[in-house]
């Protein structure tokens, strides 16, 4: 059975704790080591990992990128704009195609369907670097900063802060597999669907009011109020505005709480830089985690783990 990762149920809460580990043990393994040697037992060795991107990337592309060549294996980034895909070529065959060439396939687009349809054609795992609907990869690294500064993940409070997003969609359920609880505090118009909300299995909920999401948390989380492929719209950033993360609104969550943001950052928007570049923020661990987190989402992949 092909092993994708459309989203975090694929692989379940077993196989996550197993991948959380793994990261965790890798990281430290090959702490101080130049970045672009191989891990020692090089798990992958002889494997090539595809991306596309039909939208802008950073963190995705070079931590996934670095990952598989930690790993042992090697990657080949194509822009889809750049490729016959870009010219009407569709999903299916591009699946297809690219089944005799590479080992597996990371796709970043717009459409979710669209990553469920490169799965159905495609006989290799097939990964999601964020679609509209969900960003898992971003949170099984998300999950490993708040593992890694101490914190256990059952019981947690975490309060979500402006857009109800394809982020918040995978915290949800998140908070359904690894039980913790997850309040989001969104305007009217801009909050989560009921669909996502239930991916937290009741765990997760929508509140009108910022200070009631952050009384009490363990972690504080925001996001772009624009994402990728939406229009800007000064009435979208006015309403986001009363959910700006602010020290005034970090000092009613928990004094030891943490703050994470799956970056790229807008300060003066969703947070002030003071929060965002003060003592609480784990946002640089947080995008190194990328790195941790694309490994063992491969070595799940690829069956060696979970
Ligand atoms: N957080 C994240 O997915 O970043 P990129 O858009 O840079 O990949
Ligand atoms: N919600 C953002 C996340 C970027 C990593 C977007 O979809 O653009």
């Amino acid at each position: 059975m092909t092993r994708h990762f459309l989203n975090l149920s694929d692989a379940g809460a077993d196989a996550i704790a197993a991948m959380l580990a793994d990261a965790l043990d890798r990281k430290n393994a090959r702490a101080g080591w130049p970045k672009g040697k191989v891990d020692a037992d090089a798990p992958l060795a002889g494997r090539v990992l595809a991306m596309i991107f039909e939208k802008n990337s950073t963190r995705t592309r070079v931590s996934f990128d670095m990952a598989i060549r930690q790993l042992g294996g090697t990657s080949i980034v194509m822009d889809a704009g750049s490729m016959q895909l870009g010219r009407g070529e569709s999903i299916a065959d591009t699946a297809r195609v690219l089944s005799g060439y590479v080992d597996a396939i990371m796709i970043r687009t717009d459409d979710h369907a669209k990553v469920v349809e490169m799965a159905q054609y495609a006989s290799m795992p097939v990964i999601n670097g964020l679609t509209d609907a969900s960003h898992p990869c971003q949170i099984i690294a998300d999950l490993l900063t708040i593992i890694d500064s101490g914190r256990a993940l059952p019981g947690l409070k975490v309060a979500w802060l402006g857009d109800g997003n394809n982020v918040l969609a995978s915290i949800a359920e998140a908070a359904g597999l690894m039980h913790f609880d997850v309040v989001a505090a969104c305007p009217q118009g801009f909050q989560p669907s009921d669909e996502d909300l239930a991916l937290g299995k009741g765990r997760a909920r929508c509140v009108a009011s910022p200070h009631e999401a952050v009384e009490g948390a363990d972690v504080i989380v925001t996001d772009t109020w624009i994402s990728m492929g939406q229009a800007h719209a000064d009435t979208k950033l006015d309403a986001m505005m009363p959910y700006q993360v602010t020290p005034a609104l970090m000092a009613s969550a928990r004094p030891d709480a943490v703050f994470l943001h799956c970056l790229p950052a807008h300060r003066g928007e969703e947070v002030t830089a003071d929060v965002i570049d003060g003592p609480q923020s784990l946002i640089w661990a947080e995008a190194e985690n990328r790195l941790h987190a694309q490994k063992s989402i491969l070595r799940w992949c690829f069956g060696q783990i979970g």
